[in-house]
C-alpha cells in the first residue's frame, strides 16, 4: 500500500485526512544530527564502526557514508548506525535490514515510528524495537521532535523483541 495516499469518503468525494507523510510529520530538514547523548547510551552498548547516513560535519562515528557515496548503493559491514533522511524511509529499512543479513552486520537505526507502514511490519518487525517515550530533542532543535521514535535493531541476534526505552 502506498503509505502516502489520501483517505477519502468515497461517497461524499472529500479527504478526511491530511496527507501524513507530507502534511503534518516529515521533518522539514532532514539533515537535523541525533542528539549526542541518545548516540552514546547506544554507542556504549553497540561499539559503532560506520554511519552510514552522514556529512563531513555532523557525523557520529569516523567511518561514514555521505549522500555522494550514496550508502543505498554501498556495502554496509561492521556495527552501523543509521539516522536516515526521513523521505524514502521504505527504501532505508529495506537496505538495513538486508544489509544485516546479507553481511552479517548489526544495523541500529534511529527512525520514525510510523506503525501502520508495510515497511514497518515488512521489516522493523523482523528486529527488536525500542519505542522511545518522550521527544528527544534533535542537535540545532529547540523543541523535542513530536512524531513518535523508534530504534530498530537488525542483526542475527536481535529479533522480534519490543521494549520501551527512555534517553
Ligand atoms: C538525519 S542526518 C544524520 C546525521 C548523523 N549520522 C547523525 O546521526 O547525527 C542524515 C544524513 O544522511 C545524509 N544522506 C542523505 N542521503 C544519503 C545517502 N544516499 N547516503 C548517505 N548519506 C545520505 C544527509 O546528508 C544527512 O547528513
Amino acid at each position: 500500500m502506498n503509505e502516502n495516499v489520501l483517505l477519502f469518503d468515497v461517497k461524499k468525494g472529500i479527504k478526511l485526512m491530511a496527507d501524513f507523510d507530507n502534511n503534518r510529520f516529515q521533518s522539514k530538514n532532514q539533515e537535523y544530527a541525533t542528539p549526542w547523548g541518545l548516540f552514546k547510551v547506544l554507542d556504549d552498548e553497540f561499539h559503532f564502526t560506520l554511519d552510514v547516513c552522514a556529512d563531513n560535519k555532523n557525523h557520529k562515528v569516523d567511518t561514514y557514508f555521505t549522500e555522494q557515496d550514496n550508502a543505498l548503493t554501498q556495502d554496509w559491514n561492521g556495527v552501523c548506525w543509521m539516522n536516515p533522511p526521513y523521505k524514502d524511509m521504505k527504501k532505508w529499512i529495506i537496505k538495513a535490514y538486508n544489509e544485516s543479513v546479507k553481511n552479517n552486520s548489526v544495523v541500529v537505526c534511529l527512525i520514525p515510528a510510523r506503525t501502520n507502514t508495510s515497511w514497518w511490519h515488512d521489516y522493523c518487525m523482523k528486529g527488536e524495537i525500542r519505542f522511545i517515550k518522550g521527544r528527544p530533542k534533535f542537535e540545532g532543535c529547540i523543541h523535542g521532535l513530536p512524531q513518535p521514535l523508534a530504534v530498530v535493531v537488525f542483526g542475527k541476534q536481535y529479533k522480534n523483541t519490543y521494549k520501551s526505552v527512555i534517553f
